[in-house]
């Protein structure tokens, strides 16, 4: 049965609670989601899933660097994310503070590893942002993207 999990960087808990709201909605839609904080993911632990979605706060218009360390980690199997669904999702203070950069920052590393990403016509087009502490509309986006993930993982696992 296909599985996915979330995985996050999380200082003040603004990006955990938009990866707990995500990884819920994956797991009502019928995708099995683990949800867990960067420290505790091992690189070869990714080779289990077939969805991962991260999740960074903005820091200076990039993912973190745990976040970053876990894709440099990652390269003693490049090759074997190929085809696997991936997602980003990030938290910033500001409006125009970078969470798009650093979201497509995330996504060009998940590209290289061959993975497929879907963006979204009506929601968040690269994935859910928040300004701070997210709202009632950041969580709408992120139970909307975890239930695209997870149909789209389905669909093609
Ligand atoms: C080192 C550092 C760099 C940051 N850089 C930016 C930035 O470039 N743009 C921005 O809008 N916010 C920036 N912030 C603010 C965080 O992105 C923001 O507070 C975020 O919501 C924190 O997420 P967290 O609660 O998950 O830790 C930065 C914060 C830190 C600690």
């Amino acid at each position: 049965m296909a599985k996915g999990i979330v995985i996050y960087y999380s200082r003040s808990g603004n990006t955990k609670e938009m990866a707990e709201i995500i990884a819920k909605s994956m797991n009502e839609s019928g995708l099995k989601t683990d949800c867990k904080s960067v420290e505790k993911v091992k690189a070869d632990d990714l080779l289990k899933y077939d969805a991962i979605v991260v999740g960074s706060p903005t820091y200076y218009g990039h993912m973190a660097g745990q976040i970053k360390q876990l894709f440099d980690e990652s390269v003693s199997y490049h090759g074997k994310l190929d085809g696997k669904v991936g997602a980003a999702f990030s938290s910033a203070a500001n409006i125009g503070g970078g969470n798009e950069t650093t979201i497509m920052g995330i996504i060009e590393a998940m590209l290289i590893a061959g993975m497929v990403i879907q963006g979204d016509p009506q929601g968040d087009h690269y994935g859910p942002v928040s300004i701070g502490k997210g709202d009632d509309r950041v969580k709408r986006q992120c139970q909307r993207r975890g239930q695209r993930i997870a149909e789209l993982t389905k669909k093609l696992h």
